[in-house]
């Protein structure tokens, strides 16, 4: 009987360790290759990509501003609660990247905290490209088990 006890701990212990072996964090383009843009829906690309998973890192990938009037620029944010998030309201939100920071190979934010990230572009007169709706989408990552 405690022979039965510790080889069902031991089997535990190594379906556990293997878990954790095959445990390996992805890089996932934001809008795939569209990358982060204005008119594309993200709350539907978060949707058909998830579930995101502790470690992950979500790349936002988009142009320089133009130097046309208004300008078209991008940039990321993280707004602090869901009621902000809804109403893209950016007073307490914090830049993560800014206009210029997306180019080339875009960047990256590591999903390491156990929280709903409400990510939403910060630009566009009055916050358009948030309050369109498109512009914004919350991942809240998972504990990769496999
Ligand atoms: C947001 O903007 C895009 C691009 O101009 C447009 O296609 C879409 O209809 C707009 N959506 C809303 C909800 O305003
Ligand atoms: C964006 O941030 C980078 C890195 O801190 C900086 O070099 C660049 O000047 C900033 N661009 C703008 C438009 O603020
Ligand atoms: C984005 O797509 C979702 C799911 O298809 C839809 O419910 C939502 O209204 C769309 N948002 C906008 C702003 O078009």
């Amino acid at each position: 009987m405690g022979f039965g006890y510790t080889a069902k701990a031991f089997i535990l212990l190594v379906a556990f360790a293997s878990t954790l072996a095959h445990t390996k964090a992805k890089t996932i383009v934001v809008g795939g290759s569209a990358g982060w843009t204005y008119g594309f829906n993200y709350t539907k690309w978060a949707h058909d990509n998830c579930p995101f998973y502790f470690k992950d890192t979500l790349v936002f990938k988009y142009d320089p501003p133009t130097n046309t009037t208004p300008p078209h620029a991008h940039s990321v944010y993280l707004l602090p609660n869901l009621w902000s998030w809804i109403k893209c309201d950016f007073r307490r939100a914090k830049m993560l990247a800014n206009t210029t920071q997306g180019t080339g190979d875009g960047f990256g934010v590591v999903l390491n905290k156990w929280m709903p990230y409400y990510f939403a572009c910060g630009e566009g007169p009055n916050h358009l490209h948030c309050n369109n709706g498109t512009m914004k989408f919350i991942a809240w990552p998972f504990w990769r088990w496999n």
